[in-house]
């Protein structure tokens, strides 16, 4: 029997956001963040082990443009990663396996003999599509890492033992998975996430269920990767103080979290989203994500802030505006929400990654 390994991950939302490096080589960031793990809107990777053919070249793998065999109940798109794109991957999973096989043992899970000359075949892909400005490299980077650590477990039941009990294995393949991808280390718990420095924890909440929207805004590719954002966003004179003021914005958002306060989340998030990109347009060389049409969304939605259970509203380092509503009031909101004009992408919270 081939050894195969699926593993899913879905994308995160950040409510503050990181912005700005302290360590590039392991994406070490500049301030603390605090994001939203989504469910349904995720990579899927598939992991096959293939047995030695007789050649020495154990570690070697090789990824395949195909959709991985396995449904997560969504159409699943295979992205176009190009050579640079293969070759961050592959990297990345040399790395997860050097890692785990240091890591697994320490909680108390048996390594599998990895046979000399085995090939690792990858197959992975998204349920929403490569142009969506859906960022996939969170959710990718971080099923990549779960499904490499993984194959290097004995026992596939022992592993996902440990995976749903161990938070610190979770936290430490966090570590791994971030410096593949810095915000991949955010999609791999939930449903509400803190990253500070190397530190991945979950936070505790008594907000309600939410349902998220995305409204898809431009499909067009961006023209600043959020790599060159991370460095482009100290050239600007907002940037001094702007880590003290996201760290201490994460505090107040993980308490407001904690306590259930809607309105003080919203409000949060949608500070820390205009100081993002704030940073963008001020940067001595400026730049913009936003399209026309992202700006008057956020103007549609601004009132809606000083209602008693507001949205919370947010952008990435992209165009489109996520925008997250009580579950309980999804159907009201929908039609709210087309009505601006925008193609909209439908999920809701998750727990982070899992084999499946
Ligand atoms: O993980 P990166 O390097 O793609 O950076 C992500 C940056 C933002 O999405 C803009 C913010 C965040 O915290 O996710």
């Amino acid at each position: 029997m081939p050894l195969v390994f699926f593993a899913k991950a879905p994308s995160n939302i950040a409510l503050i956001k990181y912005m700005g490096k302290k360590d590039a080589a392991r994406n070490l960031p500049e301030n603390a963040s605090v994001s939203m793990t989504l469910d349904a809107l995720c990579s899927v990777v598939e992991l096959e082990v293939v047995p030695g053919q007789g050649l020495a070249s154990q570690g070697s793998a090789e990824w395949r443009p195909e959709a991985p065999a396995r449904s997560v109940g969504r159409a699943i798109q295979v992205p176009d990663l190009g050579e640079a794109g293969i070759g961050k991957v592959l990297r990345h999973l040399e790395r997860t396996r050097a890692a785990a096989r240091e890591l697994l043992p320490r909680f108390g899970i048996a390594l599998r003999d990895c046979e000399a000359g085995e090939k690792w075949v990858l197959r992975s892909g998204n349920t929403f599509p490569q142009a969506s400005g859906i960022a996939s490299s969170a959710s990718s980077f971080a099923a990549l890492t779960l499904a490499g650590s993984a194959a290097c477990a004995a026992d596939r039941a022992s592993f996902e033992r440990a995976w749903a009990g161990e938070a610190g294995l979770r936290s430490a393949l966090a570590a791994v998975s971030r410096v593949g991808s810095g915000s991949s280390c955010r999609s791999l718990d939930g449903p509400w996430v803190r990253w500070q420095g190397e530190e991945v924890s979950t936070i505790r909440s008594s907000l309600p269920p939410l349902a998220h929207f995305v409204l898809l805004v431009s499909r067009e590719a961006k023209q600043v990767s959020s790599s060159q954002a991370h460095a482009l966003v100290k050239g600007s004179p907002l940037w001094p103080g702007r880590p003290l003021r996201a760290d201490a914005r994460a505090e107040r958002i993980a308490e407001a979290i904690a306590r259930g306060a809607l309105g003080e989340v919203a409000r949060l998030a949608w500070q820390d989203a205009w100081e993002m990109h704030s940073l963008f347009h001020t940067a001595e060389e400026p730049f913009s994500y936003w399209e026309p049409g992202s700006l008057r969304v956020l103007r549609a939605l601004a009132p809606a802030l000083r209602e008693d259970r507001p949205p919370i509203v947010t952008l990435d380092a992209g165009p489109n505006v996520h925008v997250s509503v009580e579950a309980s009031r999804a159907a009201e909101w929908e039609p709210r929400l087309s009505a601006l004009g925008f193609e909209l992408l439908r999920d809701g919270q998750g727990a982070g990654g899992r084999l499946i």
